[in-house]
């Protein structure tokens, strides 16, 4: 049977750290409607800022004029009580999609990053899809069942 869709949400924004809590509670606020609990809401804000914060520290690292530089953020919301968000950017793009997703993995030298990013998107949600070409950008797509009775 088709998983329907009920409800849907877009929203788009500048690539900035300052957007990271708008981005979150955005998302949050648009899955709080079939009221899941607050241990579901705190796992999506986890993987929607450390999507986003990949989008503005990764993708768009080159860019000088942030205003150029957009992130996607689209939701929808399935019958079955699934959650499903695409963070999209236009950046950079991953060359091995692989290779980055391992724990531990980070191309930053200055040792700020963990390299846990994508591991902690895959542990804190049902499924992680990432989509991406060199030049061309990166989109990621999660899965979050929101009724975990
Ligand atoms: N949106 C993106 N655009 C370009 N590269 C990305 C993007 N997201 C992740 N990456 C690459 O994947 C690597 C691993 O990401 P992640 O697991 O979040 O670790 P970290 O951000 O700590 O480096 C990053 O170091 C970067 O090279
Ligand atoms: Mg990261």
């Amino acid at each position: 049977m088709a998983d329907r869709i009920i409800n849907s949400m877009k929203t788009e924004f500048t690539a900035k750290s300052v957007n990271e809590s708008f981005a979150r509670t955005a998302v949050a606020s648009f899955a709080s409607q079939t009221d899941p609990s607050i241990a579901v809401i705190a796992d999506i804000k986890t993987v929607v800022s450390e999507a986003v914060t990949n989008a503005i520290v990764h993708g768009y690292a080159d860019i000088e004029d942030k205003q150029s530089c957009i992130i996607y953020i689209q939701c929808k919301l399935l019958e079955s009580g699934k959650l499903i968000i695409k963070i999209k950017d236009k950046g950079c793009g991953i060359g091995d999609v692989k290779t980055a997703m391992q724990p531990l993995f980070t191309t930053d030298t200055d040792g700020e990053r963990s390299g846990m990013g994508f591991t902690i998107m895959q542990s804190f949600t049902d499924g992680i899809k990432v989509k991406s070409r060199l030049g061309k950008g990166t989109t990621v797509t999660l899965e979050k069942r929101l009724n975990t009775n």
